[in-house]
């Protein structure tokens, strides 16, 4: 366990002294399993000279109306047991007002085409918000590395392309998908499903398992992407809103090689996402 400096404010944050290399692990809070691990990459690639700041803000510009920002779950005690225990230094857990300001500005970060393809066809406005405060989170707390999860790979693409494009002095850590041992993805969301819906939300690493499975068999994109769908379409209770293959950046996917497969789907009111790495064999 370490002993948790909790930093409410810009100032507080600022002021936070510099001890060896830091590194940012951005939380919406509700803490789970996926966000500890990318607290243990974050601590293991500074080292125990370095310093681990976990932010914790619930973002309203990332919200649509009509979305669950009111709802989302809040659990900030439990959190920062989380963050003690998994090597966290400080906490910065502003309220909108200390990272927007009393009258918000009108600028924020284009996240360009790929904001508003997948995710972002469906959730118009999400990565505007999302890479806004992440901007912002990473100016404030000034970090040399930022780890993101997998899970949500349009947004980690995204990051890498902002970094890239605007020159941010700051390493992006990737940290794989961390499951449920029925293989569903660990998401705050989840706590939304109830128990038959749960069972019914394995549906989706199934299908991604499934279309893995159908590429290493040496099937076509159409036909891995096919295969996910037909697990998906078994299912009473999820409804895809998508089912993609892309290539490993989002781009269009090639014939072979490494590829991405995504899935989206609504179980009930909920919202789910996840994706996998697999490899095309093309035709041989
Ligand atoms: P949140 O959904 O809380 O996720 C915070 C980080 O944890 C993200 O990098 C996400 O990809 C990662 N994560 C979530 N579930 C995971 C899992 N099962 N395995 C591995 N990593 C997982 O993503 C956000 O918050 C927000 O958009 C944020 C970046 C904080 C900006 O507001």
């Amino acid at each position: 366990m370490t002993e948790l400096v909790v930093l409410n404010n810009v100032t507080q944050m600022r002021a936070w002294r510099r001890s060896g290399r830091r590194a940012v692990v951005m939380t919406m809070g509700a803490l789970h399993p996926g966000h500890a691990a990318l607290m243990d990459e974050a601590r293991r690639v500074v080292g125990s000279e370095g310093q681990v700041v976990a932010t914790v803000f619930v973002n309203p510009t990332q919200f649509s109306p009509g979305e669950d920002f009111e709802s989302y779950p809040r659990t900030m005690e439990e959190d920062l047991e989380v963050c003690s225990g998994h090597g966290v230094d400080a906490v910065f857990s502003p309220d909108a007002v200390e990272v927007y300001g009393e009258e918000p500005s009108d600028l924020s970060v284009d996240p360009g085409e790929l904001g508003s393809v997948l995710e972002g066809s469906i959730r118009p406005g999400h990565f505007r918000g999302v890479l806004t405060v992440v901007l912002k989170l990473l100016n404030l707390t000034q970090p040399d590395v930022a780890v993101f999860g997998e899970k949500d790979y349009q947004q980690l693409i995204l990051v890498r392309r902002m970094v890239d494009a605007f020159n941010l002095p700051v390493e992006v850590v990737s940290v794989p998908t961390v499951r449920d041992p029925d293989g569903l993805a660990m998401s705050s969301r989840n706590v939304y499903l109830d128990s038959t819906q749960r069972a019914a939300a394995a549906a989706i690493p199934a299908a991604l398992f499934v279309g893995r499975e159908s590429a290493e068999a040496g099937s076509s994109g159409v036909d891995v992407v096919r295969a996910a769908e037909q697990v998906l379409n078994a299912q009473d209770g999820v409804e895809p809103d998508y089912v993609v293959l892309t290539g490993p950046h989002l781009e269009p996917a090639e014939d072979s090689g490494r590829a991405r497969l995504l899935v989206a789907a609504r179980v009930g009111e909920t919202r789910l996402i996840d994706s996998t790495e697999l490899v095309l064999a093309g035709a041989s």
